[in-house]
């Protein structure tokens, strides 16, 4: 909501002693704003320096509210702990996608879509075989989503409404087809296409570990512990994986290319990749008695402990709480994974240790997530997969509000310069002579 106030900011230039009256709108001011300020006539305008985009907002959107202080997290306005306990992620993927929530009528026809639009053309497939054996799932699913691009070459037509529809049907779609492909591939079993005749969810698992069974049958509380995690991945305002999604969908190519953008900055250990760094985390500290050394070595920075703390949770994140309830449900089917004593441990002492109580360092979605996706047998590989196909409905509703907002324009950040100026160059032979 735009608040129309004359609030204003004055701002005294002391180089000129000049001053400014900059408004202020909805907590903000312009950037562009401030470049009226200069030293001098020919000076440059005064700029805002913001590694990381710390104190930058770089949109106005109605897809996802966090208030991290008080461990809030409402999609479309809609609490995440309602929505986990009783909606679906088809449901979710819709009201992040439509702004509102569906329907019955709505709800049928977006589900039947989704549905049918799950299998990919043969020659996906073909390319995604010429991969190495062991070739990293998140880099199988970076490059077939961007590959889709040259599938569907009328996705370019972003102004076009019901082209944008279909290009965001097709991609919730077939994530799930993508993801179970790049985990067969590392296992060198066949490849299961998709039923039809499955849920979302049900679908993706019997993808995944289907064999020669006519129909993969998957336990229901799996199935929902899942599509529970879909839900609470699905979207998360503006970090980096959307900012991505965000900055090369502002140039307006197709969605594919944008979504292929947000899978890579997923991947980094600090921001997706973190689920999979957790696991490998707990399973390198081996046992209770080895924490005191492993947080011994956080504070002295040696390294960090994965799966806590976050830009804008100050608090505990309220996705952690659910999966943290969830985990117990899945343990019922599988048994306990071992791993859980030592993060709950880790957890504890963590929350009580000066450091991180000082730092506000909680766990975040990815502490637990990890203890649930091995619980099914996935490998730490292919964790971000999961946590990718969980945020493609949030990332496409993202883009939908980008490329429809317009203020917007390409992403383009300034820079500070701080490298040589008209230096003579020196042909190489002279130079090495
Ligand atoms: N372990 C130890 N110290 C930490 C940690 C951690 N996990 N996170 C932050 N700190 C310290 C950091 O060293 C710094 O201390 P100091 O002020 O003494 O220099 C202070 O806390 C502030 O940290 P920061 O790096 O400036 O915070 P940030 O907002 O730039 O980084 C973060 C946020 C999530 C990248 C960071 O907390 C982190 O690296 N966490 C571990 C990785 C992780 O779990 N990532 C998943 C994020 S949630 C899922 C997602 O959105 O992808």
């Amino acid at each position: 909501m735009t608040q129309q106030s004359a609030e204003t900011l004055t701002v005294r230039d002391n180089r000129t002693g000049k001053e400014y009256d900059v408004p202020i709108t909805d907590g903000t001011i312009k950037a562009a704003d401030l470049g009226q300020i200069k030293a001098g006539d020919d000076a440059p305008g005064l700029a805002v320096y913001d590694p990381g985009f710390v104190n930058t907002a770089s949109c106005r959107s109605a897809v996802t509210y966090i208030d991290g202080d008080k461990g809030i997290l409402e999609y479309r306005g809609y609490p995440i702990e309602q929505l986990a306990e009783k909606s679906n992620f088809l449901e979710v993927a819709y009201l992040l996608v439509h702004g509102a929530l569906p329907t019955k009528a709505e709800y049928d026809a977006w589900v039947h879509e989704i549905t049918f639009h799950t299998f990919v053309h043969e020659n996906v497939k073909e390319f995604m075989q010429g991969f190495r054996y062991d070739a990293h799932p998140m880099g199988m699913l970076m490059a077939s989503v961007g590959a889709l691009s040259t599938f569907y070459p009328d996705a370019r037509n972003i102004s076009d409404s019901e082209n944008r529809h279909m290009q965001i049907v097709r991609m919730i779609a077939k994530m799930p087809t993508l993801g179970a492909w790049s985990f067969r591939h590392a296992q060198g079993k066949p490849w299961v296409y998709p039923d039809n005749e499955l849920s979302y969810t049900a679908n993706f698992l019997s993808m995944l570990f289907k064999m020669s069974e006519q129909k993969f049958d998957a336990d229901e509380r799996l199935v929902k512990a899942l599509d529970v995690l879909f839900i609470l991945h699905a979207d998360h305002e503006q970090n980096a994986s959307t900012n991505a999604v965000r900055s090369v969908g502002s140039t307006q190519v197709d969605p594919y290319s944008a979504v292929a953008a947000g899978v890579g900055a997923l991947f980094g250990p600090l921001h997706g990749g973190a689920n999979e760094a957790v696991l490998r985390m707990l399973k390198r500290i081996g046992s209770k008695e080895n924490i005191p050394d492993f947080i011994k070595g956080v504070k002295d920075g040696n390294e960090r402990l994965m799966g806590f703390g976050h830009r804008v949770y100050k608090n505990y994140d309220p996705r952690a709480k659910i999966i943290k309830k969830s985990a117990e449900d899945v343990f019922e089917v599988t048994g306990t994974n071992p791993l859980l004593d030592i993060a709950l441990e880790l957890e504890k002492i963590a929350l009580e240790d000066e450091y991180f109580v000082k730092r506000k360092l909680y766990p975040n979605v990815d502490f637990y997530s990890g203890l649930i996706y091995e619980a099914f047998q996935f490998p730490p590989e292919m964790f971000t997969v999961l946590f990718a196909i969980g945020r493609t409905p949030g990332w496409l509703a993202q883009w939908l509000e980008l490329v429809q907002d317009k203020e917007q324009k390409i992403a383009r950040p300034k820079q500070i310069y701080t490298g040589d100026r008209t230096l003579d160059f020196v042909p190489a032979s002279e130079r090495w002579a």
